[in-house]
């Protein structure tokens, strides 16, 4: 039996909500706490899928692992495995952050090639080029990728784009190379900096998160530690979205305002009221909106990961916006969604021209990745009638209680069976 989230549209979001734990910074940190010859426990972990389909990966190769309340014990002292299986690994992007982790610990991993949202062409020719230039040898034969070591030692890494996961992988395995490691054109995004610390909370030095240059002295003895992990961008900036695309007056609290400086930027030229104080984000609207246009880039710039979101609030804005893709080409695909819903958008390669119309109507449509699912959402919030949204297992991926979140601030939304 299929499930679809059912909206009933036209509902005014108000009230305060708290914003969960990151899940691009824990989907990193997890891992990273096999690299310890001592437990940690991480709290502020959120409770969605992928942190499951890790949680199961840890226990297959050894590890004791304990998951309650958002709070994770990891005791990494008997994993004995360093090849996870294919009917996990497969299941997300971040499994394959096991291989300078696993390589490190072991001197060789095998780690099939990673899943997760199909937004594009998703290489892992950085994350080869980083480990190689530390030392390993790497390979890709047969779907998995092989990794081995004698010795790692540091080195300078050249990263040809600031990717996220490239930037992890380098991290990762720089921790357990001789020597002295800089990351250079590092991705800067909040979960980077937030894997330097708990990576120094174990011990190791790390220097430069958030900059353009990681630089990182390894061979460090790494123990276990307490951490508290980031409160997740993505899901306060949908939150900020959801309140100002139904006219709604909602505080987001146990948020870090300043990751979400581009999407305030983008809010307020739009006409939105956003305010901040300490951990608190409060967004009002009155309903209606200008047009903006829109890039996305890497942090600071405007993250993709929210562009799907804001170009549903942009297709009721007056006039038209301009909308540029620059990180994953496939991240229009959920446009045909939205034109079920009435939306007017024509999209030319990576660009996507979007003109406001009145409202837009409830359909039956899908969620075609996890920020595309959350788009969705926003849309049938903001929707006149009853949208259902088919591919919920995407969006529960990644949102945690994302039904019950928004119901709390008078949002109509139920799972059902269908
Ligand atoms: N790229 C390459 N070669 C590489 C790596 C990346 O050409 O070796 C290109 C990609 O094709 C893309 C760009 O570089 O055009 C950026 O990719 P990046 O490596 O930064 O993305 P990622 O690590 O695969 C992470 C997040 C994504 C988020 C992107 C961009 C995690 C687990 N995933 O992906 O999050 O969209 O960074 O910020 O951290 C999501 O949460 O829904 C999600 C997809």
């Amino acid at each position: 039996m299929a499930q679809v989230l059912r909206i009933h549209g036209g509902a005014r979001l108000e009230g305060t909500v708290a914003v969960g734990g990151g899940k691009n910074a824990a989907v990193a940190i997890i891992p990273a706490a096999l690299l310890a010859d001592s437990p940690s426990v991480i709290e502020n972990l959120p409770d969605i899928e992928d942190v499951h389909v890790l949680i199961q990966m840890l226990r297959w190769l050894g590890a004791e692992v304990e998951f309650i309340g958002g709070v994770m014990t990891i005791d990494p002292r008997g994993v004995d495995k360093s090849n996870p299986p294919y009917e996990l690994a497969s299941k997300m992007r971040a499994s394959y952050y096991l291989s300078p982790v696993l390589l490190g610990v072991f001197g060789h991993s095998a780690v099939p090639m990673p899943g997760g949202c199909d937004i594009g062409a998703r290489p892992i020719d950085q994350t080869i080029k980083g480990m190689t230039t530390l030392g390993a040898k790497v390979d890709t034969l047969g779907g998995v990728i092989n990794a081995s070591a004698d010795r790692l030692y540091g080195a300078d890494i050249f990263l040809d784009m600031p990717s996220v996961g490239a930037t992890v992988n380098s991290m990762l395995t720089a921790v357990s190379a001789e020597g002295y490691t800089q990351i250079h054109n590092a991705a800067k995004e909040p979960h980077i900096v937030d894997l330097a610390n708990f990576l120094s909370a174990m011990g190791a030095s790390v220097r430069g998160a958030g900059t353009d240059v990681i630089r990182i002295r390894g061979g460090r003895h790494l123990h276990g530690t307490n951490y508290a992990i980031i409160p997740d961008q993505i899901e306060t900036g949908t939150l900020m979205i959801a309140a100002a695309a139904t006219g709604g007056d909602v505080t987001i609290t146990g948020a870090i305002p300043s990751h979400m400086e581009s999407l305030s930027a983008k809010l307020l030229e739009m006409g939105v009221s956003v305010y901040c104080e300490d951990d608190l984000i409060r967004v009002r609207s009155g309903g209606s909106f200008r047009s903006v246009n829109v890039k996305t880039q890497g942090y600071p710039g405007f993250p993709t990961d929210l562009q799907q979101p804001l170009s549903t609030l942009l297709t009721v804005a007056r006039g038209t916006s301009i909308v540029t893709e620059t990180i994953f080409e496939s991240r229009f695909r959920f446009m045909d969604e939205l034109r079920r819903m009435g939306a007017s958008i024509r999209v030319i390669e990576t660009t996507a021209i979007i003109t406001g119309v009145d409202q837009l109507v409830g359909a039956r449509v899908n969620a075609t990745d996890l920020r595309a699912g959350a788009a969705m959402v926003v849309a049938g919030l903001m929707a006149s009638g009853v949208t259902d949204i088919g591919g919920v297992d995407y969006i529960l991926r990644g949102y945690e209680k994302i039904d019950q979140k928004l119901n709390s601030l008078g949002a109509q939304i139920e799972l059902i069976d269908v």
